[in-house]
């Protein structure tokens, strides 16, 4: 079947938080968490140096919420409130073997508070049941500590470690990085 006939629903509803496709309209809060917590995201996500105002925000809102529509792509906005306070996604989708790459972020005054945790919790869930994925992984820097323990807290298992395996914000050296996996 082709992908983009998958039929389920949304938003998925967590304990405390709501996760729901990013749309049009999203540009200005996303933006705000963005500034926020540039520093800390930065580090590890290269497309946050490329979102420099509201417009480039609500780009790419719209630029995913069509990658949604086609299932090309899940990027998902997390929300607690109704207010964004982060993203779980899954792209890199190959449709034939069903391998997904997973990632997330969260805005820094939200962190530490288990909210990844649990969203990335209903996203596994939400991609072996609803998108018949049979495996997802996650990239990581090495040093990345909040990363790594997150996808360990999550049932993730670390697969590989070695040099270049992700992109890294910065000066394009290579960098020693993992990939995390779970299976169907
Ligand atoms: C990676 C990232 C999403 C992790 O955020 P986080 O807040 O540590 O993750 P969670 O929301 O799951 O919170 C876990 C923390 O809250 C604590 N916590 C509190 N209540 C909790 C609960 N109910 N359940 C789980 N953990 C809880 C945990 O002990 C943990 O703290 P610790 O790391 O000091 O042990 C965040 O650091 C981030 O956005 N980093 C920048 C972007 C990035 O690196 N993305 C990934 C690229 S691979």
């Amino acid at each position: 079947m082709s992908a983009i006939l998958l039929d389920f629903s949304m938003p998925i509803i967590t304990k405390r938080l709501t996760i729901r496709p990013m749309q049009p309209g999203d540009g200005k809060q996303l933006f705000a968490q963005v500034e926020k917590s540039r520093d800390n995201l930065s580090q590890w996500l290269p497309w946050v140096n490329h979102v420099r105002c509201e417009d480039d925000c609500e780009i790419t809102a719209r630029t995913f919420y069509a990658e949604y529509i086609l299932r090309k792509a899940f990027h998902l906005v997390v929300c607690l409130d109704d207010k964004i306070i982060g993203g779980v996604g899954i792209s890199q989708i190959n449709w034939t073997i069903r391998r997904m790459n997973v990632g997330y972020w969260c805005s820094l005054n939200y962190q530490g508070k288990g909210y990844v945790t649990e969203a990335l919790n209903a996203l596994v869930d939400f991609a072996f049941k609803h998108l018949g994925a049979q495996k997802l992984y996650i990239l990581c820097d090495s040093e990345n500590t909040k990363s790594i323990n997150l996808a360990e807290r999550t049932g993730f298992k670390i697969e590989l470690e070695a040099l270049g395996v992700l992109d890294h914000p910065g000066n394009g050296a290579l960098r020693l990085g993992r990939q995390y996996g779970i299976y169907a």
